[in-house]
């Protein structure tokens, strides 16, 4: 199709829809939309979208140039440069992962638990994490840490565009935070096996950074020295909040039982599957 020839958005949308469809995406339309209005800087639902209205030719280049890259395969967040989280619209690009919906609930679950204090979101990733809890909460202090400088930029650019207080920190998991400074602990660490991770449909393994996603040949690096870690750094009592692989999840309550944590409890996501552990560090030294 040459764009020029597109002289309506009914025309340019039922294109887009075309394309994105050969490329066999199950939501082709509603992809279409919204990678439209996302050109427009306007909600989908603020625009008509299949009326007669004549389309500006570099409007429709640029359009159909997203629309190609989505057909390619590129993650519809990495297209329009946003992911929406809980209450927040994010950047999202290759330098983080994409935020989740199931990390919502990791959220959704320490906020019901603690609101106050001290608390530490580990690999921020985005930073999706420590800035809801920042806007949603009223903790006195927050710090989002990161080995990767690529997503710490990110989730200074996305600090700076939410405007929540959270300090952003570049350290490998816990080694930067004090003995006993915390009163809650969150993460969602990379959890999958070597072998999963390699296993991993294109569309996300062709995309996200695999330090997001990799968590060793058992899955269990990251989250067992968490475990650890986690321990020295929270005060008696506070929580930890670990989003964890739903085929490992007994496995981690059974670690952090014998690693100084009571109160474990495993809860599922919105999907039912078993993806949240909770624990209290317990107060024997
Ligand atoms: C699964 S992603 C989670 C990102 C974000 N919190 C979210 O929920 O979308 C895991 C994050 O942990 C970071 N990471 C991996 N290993 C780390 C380590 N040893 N220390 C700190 N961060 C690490 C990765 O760079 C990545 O941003």
């Amino acid at each position: 199709m040459v764009p020029e020839l597109l002289v309506t958005r009914a025309e340019l949308l039922a294109e887009a829809t075309r394309l994105l469809l050969e490329a066999r995406l199950a939501d082709a339309r509603r992809e279409a939309a919204r990678i439209w209005s996302w050109l427009e800087r306007r909600p989908a639902s603020a625009m008509p979208l299949d009326d007669g209205v004549a389309v500006a030719p570099e409007r429709v280049a640029s359009f159909i140039s997203a629309v190609r890259r989505r057909a390619a395969g590129e993650p519809l967040p990495h297209v329009t440069g946003w992911a929406g989280f809980r209450h927040l619209t994010l950047r999202s690009d290759a330098r983080a992962l994409i935020p989740r919906p199931e990390t919502e609930g990791l959220v959704e679950l320490l906020l019901a638990r603690v609101r106050t204090g001290r608390v530490a979101d580990i690999g921020t990733g985005t930073g999706c994490i420590a800035l809801s809890l920042a806007l949603e909460g009223g903790f006195e202090q927050i710090t989002g840490i990161d080995l990767s400088p690529e997503a710490l930029a990110l989730a200074r650019e996305n600090r700076r565009e939410t405007g929540a207080r959270v300090a952003l920190v570049r350290g490998d998991l816990c080694e930067s935070l004090q003995a006993g400074s915390l009163d809650a602990l969150v993460s969602n660490p990379p959890y999958l096996t070597t072998a999963e991770y390699r296993a991993l449909d294109s569309s996300v393994r062709g995309w996200e950074p695999e330090l997001a996603l990799s968590g060793g040949p058992d899955g269990l690096e990251a989250i067992g020295r968490l475990l650890v870690d986690a321990r020295r750094v929270l005060r008696p009592g506070a929580w930890l909040a670990l989003e964890v692989d739903e085929s490992r999840a007994g496995e981690c309550a059974a670690r952090a039982g014998i690693s100084g944590y009571t109160e474990v409890a495993i809860h599922t996501d919105l999907f039912g599957r078993e993806r949240y552990l909770l624990a209290r560090r317990s107060d024997a030294e």
